[in-house]
């Protein structure tokens, strides 16, 4: 180290708002319009399957019916988690974290699979599938082995919403309810640079695997202010508890400067696309399992939030009260925004390695410098 500070003197941009880091063909968001690969969200959510914008997002265009239906055979084929894994899923740790224990399966998982390590397109390709028709697996077979029960097998053929449902809660869901779920995974599925898809990036970025790229992914959403907010939201609203208390809880939110989780976003300042279709499902699940007062009191958050603060909703403040109707328990939402947006995350890694140059950027040094080692017993 010189006797003067580091010359490097690039400007600095906390949390990199107006840095574009890359190009991708994947996602993008344009005032309030979110488009995957050139078609909105709302339209895929009218009219796409899950399997089908995933296959949109890793290839980029639409399947045929001829192109699809292989596809889908695969993602189904591969639900179910290897026997491998069974010795040690079920010795694992459930009373923790459930995107911690995401983690450490998909680590383990790794572990068996022979293209862990190996990374060219098939191999992704077959790593992606696995990745994307497992994560729902193994959040409801943690939630069974955690209530005591034992895990359901996927049924091969029927889709990822349908059997992420019939495997958590034990029972054939109702085709109205796999519809809905369908379109939340949808909506969830990617958006752009954000900080999970980022993590995903510059983890692909120095040539580890597709494992890896998740596991950091995995981490980074987990965190409140990215994936996390989901379950912050639903917490919220439990512990206000009726419409009644709503203001006095905000108003001691506002005093302390806290935040108000699925409020804000750095991207949309129009609002959020994927909330005004939350919105409404929030609406109509809520009424019909008997729990309208829980979209109202968000109705109501919402008016607050804007009235006062300028904030509008993001994903995360109408998909808490759409997952607790769905009878998602709540410490799982985060986990279930990770089943839909490894799909994401796969296909940012995919387009990484296809125009890849490694993520260093620079920090500006603010300690000392010029310091000369002191033997230990001079130290004071
Ligand atoms: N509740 C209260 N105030 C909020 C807020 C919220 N949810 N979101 C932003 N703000 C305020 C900030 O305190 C800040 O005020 P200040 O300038 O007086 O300090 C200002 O709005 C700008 O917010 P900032 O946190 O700097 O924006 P960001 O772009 O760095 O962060 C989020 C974006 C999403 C992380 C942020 O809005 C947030 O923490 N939201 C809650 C968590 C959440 O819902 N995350 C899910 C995102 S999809």
């Amino acid at each position: 180290m010189t006797e003067t500070a580091a010359e490097f003197a690039g400007a600095i941009d906390r949390g990199l708002e107006n840095v574009v880091a890359c190009t991708t063909a994947i996602s993008t968001i344009s005032g309030s319009t979110l488009l995957y690969r050139g078609y909105t969200i709302e339209d895929l959510a009218a009219h796409a399957s899950f399997e089908e914008v995933v296959y949109l997002l890793w290839r980029g265009r639409l399947p045929t019916r001829a192109e699809l239906e292989p596809f889908e055979r695969s993602l189904r084929r591969n639900m179910a988690l290897p026997p491998e894994a069974f010795p040690w899923f079920h010795g694992l740790p459930t009373q923790v974290h459930p995107m911690d224990f995401l983690h450490a399966v998909v680590a383990g998982l790794s572990l068996h699979d022979p293209d862990a390590n190996v990374i060219d397109d098939a191999a992704n390709e077959r790593k992606a599938v696995r990745l994307t028709a497992r994560l729902g697996t193994i959040i409801a077979a943690y939630h069974r082995v955690r209530s005591g029960q034992w895990p359901l097998q996927p049924i091969p053929d029927r889709s990822i919403a349908w059997n992420f449902l019939y495997m958590l809660l034990g029972r054939e869901p109702e085709p109205e309810r796999v519809e809905q779920f369908d379109t939340c995974l949808i909506l969830h599925a990617d958006h752009e640079l954000n900080a999970s898809a980022f993590s995903a990036r510059v983890t692909s970025s120095t040539l580890s695997g597709l494992y890896s790229s998740v596991m950091a992914a995995i981490g980074t959403l987990k965190g409140p202010l990215h994936g996390g907010a989901n379950e912050q939201v639903m917490r919220m609203l439990l512990e206000i508890g009726s419409p009644e208390r709503i203001d006095s809880w905000l108003d001691q939110a506002f005093a302390t400067k806290a935040k108000i989780m699925g409020f804000g976003h750095r991207v949309y300042k129009e609002g959020d696309p994927r909330a005004r279709i939350l919105r409404e499902m929030s609406r109509d699940l809520t009424r019909e399992v008997g729990h309208p007062e829980l979209f109202e009191m968000s109705a109501r958050i919402d008016d607050i939030m804007q009235n006062k603060k300028g904030l509008l909703p993001n994903v995360d403040f109408y998909s808490a009260t759409v997952y607790h109707s769905m009878q998602i328990p709540v410490d799982l939402f985060t986990p279930v925004f990770a089943m839909s947006r490894v799909s994401g995350w796969c296909a940012h890694v995919f387009e990484q390695y296809g125009n890849n140059r490694i993520y260093r950027p620079r920090g500006r040094y603010t300690g000392p410098v010029g310091l000369h080692y002191e033997p230990i017993e001079r130290r004071r």
